[in-house]
């Protein structure tokens, strides 16, 4: 059972070479080697190399931000779980709504991503989440439960497998403006009522984490992290700054 919190920095496409070497590094200094919390960071492809050598000897996870789910192959452009774990990628973010919005990603290719980044034993984070219109129009525990079930009916989790789903409400994503904590907490129900009909339930307790991604920053991270069924965060905006980033941590310690 892995009773840690997670921490994970999505930077996006946001941080070039040089920056995301400069704040890995930062990150390495500021951030304890002994810690409850569990820290990812998850640089652009292009950065994951030398990011991967800056952050070696600390407890820093490095993850991806995509990965394509076949092995090999001719797919110009992709690239695939055993290219990411060479680069010592041991998660993966995948289904993130701005690759669902911009690139058309399909709870399809969420379900075939979260199976082979399992295979390849890289823990998946599945982002799941509803826009405004769908808010507004009160589906949001309807689109959830469609999102975690597509993505994960069928897989077979084994002992040591742990995964992730990150609960990201679209609109709130960049806002600044994070969701009500009791709101996210009812969702985080929602996907774990989801999870316990489609595993048993010591397989959920055990293998899942349930996190919330949506404008957290140090000031707001406790109220969602203080919930029972809020197991993490996933940090865009804020995770972009050492010193920003190690603040959300030490606020939830
Ligand atoms: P944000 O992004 O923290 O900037 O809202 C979160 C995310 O997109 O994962």
């Amino acid at each position: 059972m892995n009773n840690n919190l997670l921490v994970v920095g999505n930077w996006k496409m946001k941080l070039g070479l040089k920056e995301s070497l400069k704040l890995a590094n930062g990150l390495k200094k500021k951030i304890k080697r002994k810690s409850k919390v569990e820290v990812g960071i998850c640089p652009s492809h292009s950065s994951l190399y030398p990011v991967a050598a800056a952050v070696r000897g600390s407890n820093i996870k490095l993850g991806a931000q995509n990965l394509f789910w076949e092995e090999e192959g001719a797919f110009t452009g992709e690239i695939s779980p055993s290219m990411l774990k060479e680069l010592g990628c041991e998660l993966v973010i995948i289904g993130h709504s701005e690759r669902r919005q911009y690139l058309g990603e399909t709870d399809e290719m969420v379900h075939k991503k979260t199976r082979i980044a399992l295979e390849n034993k890289i823990m998946p984070i599945v982002c799941v989440g509803e826009n405004l219109e769908e808010r507004e129009d009160k589906k949001t525990d309807f689109i959830i439960i469609n999102q975690v079930t597509k993505a994960l009916q069928g897989i077979n989790v084994e002992e040591n497998d742990q995964l992730v789903v990150a609960y990201e409400p679209v609109w709130v994503i960049g806002s600044g403006q994070a969701i009500n904590p009791e709101d996210a907490e009812h969702v985080h129900r929602v996907i774990r009522q989801t999870l316990i009909d489609l595993n048993p339930k010591e397989v959920v307790d055990n293998n899942f984490r349930i996190i919330y991604g949506g404008s957290v920053d140090s000031d707001n991270v406790t109220s969602f992290t203080d919930k029972k069924l809020i197991e993490g965060v996933l940090v865009g905006g804020a995770s972009l700054k050492a010193e920003k980033f190690v603040n959300i941590i030490n606020a939830i310690k």
